[in-house]
């Protein structure tokens, strides 16, 4: 665990699965009471079921953040169940790639080049890390969480 996020509400969209719920349960285990926005309900739900399991506060709603409408109203839902929003990590997306196994061995080892996949707990250490005090005077700075996959910018 990095620094206590007690007291904090998070939003946490696209935390159905994949990044986004890998982030929502580092920031519960490190006590930010976190909303799980999804389009998906049910693995939004199943998200909270694994935080609460462990002893967090979570709720779940279902979302559709290209909706201005939808954010608006799960936002003032997020404030009455859990208190003023004070993290926002907004990780929903669609990721379009090609099938892992569709990879051909010379991509593969241009892609996964320090020999081990991404996890989403890699992403979400480093996400529970710019949502604390530590953070707190750090701004504008691109973050490299890949394993090496990009070393520059494009
Ligand atoms: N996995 C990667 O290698 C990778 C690489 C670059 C960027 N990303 C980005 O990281 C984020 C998470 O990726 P992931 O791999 O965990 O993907 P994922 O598909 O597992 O998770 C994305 C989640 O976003 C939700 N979602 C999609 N559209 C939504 C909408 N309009 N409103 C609410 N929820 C919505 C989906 O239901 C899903 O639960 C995405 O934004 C993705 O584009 C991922």
């Amino acid at each position: 665990m990095t620094r206590s996020l007690e007291d904090r509400v998070a939003v946490v969209t696209g935390a159905g699965s994949g990044i986004g719920r890998g982030i929502a349960r580092r920031l519960a285990e490190d006590k930010a009471a976190v909303a799980v926005w999804d389009l998906n309900l049910d693995g939004a739900a199943e998200t909270v079921k694994m935080i609460t399991e462990m002893g967090g506060k979570a709720i779940a709603l279902g979302v559709d953040c290209s909706d201005k409408a939808a954010i608006r109203a799960a936002a003032e839902q997020t404030r009455s169940a859990l208190g003023t929003i004070t993290i926002l990590v907004n990780n929903a997306g669609i990721s379009p790639a090609m099938p892992f196994l569709d990879l051909g061995d010379d991509l593969f080892d241009t892609t996964i080049p320090v020999k081990r996949l991404g996890q989403p707990e890699d992403i979400a250490a480093a996400v529970a890390f710019l949502a604390s005090e530590e953070a707190s005077y750090m701004t504008g700075q691109t973050i490299s969480t890949n394993g090496g996959r990009y070393m520059g910018s494009a």
